[in-house]
């Protein structure tokens, strides 16, 4: 098997809370934090909706596969992921390589609840955002299932105690 990185890679579906845990994480860890949505954005200076609009869902797929590949010399980091980064398969090796994968997950109405504050996501901008989001969840789930080493349900707690519970549960591989 090859060598496994040392950075804490947060996954999971949009609205699980990556980003905010992640700002956490890396304050509590004192590791620098990298976003792959955010290298994305700032290589296209555009936002993540505009990037969809305008060059379309492949090319932002591109961009997030050689932002994974950037990563890879990083060593010790928080690297904060966009939900849809595992549909690739050569981005699962790549995450798995860079280090302990950490799923965070919540109940879908909470997710939804979560990501129905902001109008970001491209992916829900459909008819009928709920049965969109249900589909791709039940898609995605066994994906990051499959994939993680540690899963943090982030439903009923805060980031603070997201953050320390993914602490334990590394420290306790
Ligand atoms: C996506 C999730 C988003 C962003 C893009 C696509 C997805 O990131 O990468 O809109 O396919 O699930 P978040 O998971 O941070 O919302």
């Amino acid at each position: 098997m090859k060598e496994r990185g040392a950075a804490i890679v947060l996954i999971g579906f949009m609205g699980a809370g990556k980003s905010s845990v992640g700002r956490t994480l890396a304050r509590m860890t004192g590791l620098p934090r990298f976003d792959t949505d955010e290298m994305v954005a700032a290589q296209f200076d555009l936002s993540i909706a505009e990037i969809f609009k305008t060059h379309g869902e492949e090319k932002f797929r591109d961009a997030e596969t050689a932002a994974l590949r950037e990563l890879s010399g990083e060593g010790g980091a928080v690297v904060v992921t966009g939900g849809g980064i595992v549909l690739r398969p050569g981005n699962v090796e790549l995450l798995r390589a860079l280090g302990t994968v950490v799923h965070l997950t919540a109940d879908e109405d909470t997710l939804f609840r979560r990501i129905s504050r902001r109008d970001s996501r491209p992916l829900l901008r459909t008819e009928n955002p709920r049965a969109t989001m249900a589909e791709l969840f039940r898609v995605r789930l066994p994906v990051y299932q499959e994939m993680a080493d540690v899963e943090v349900d982030t439903s009923h707690l805060t980031h603070d105690e997201v953050a320390k519970t993914i602490l334990k549960k590394i420290e306790q591989l």
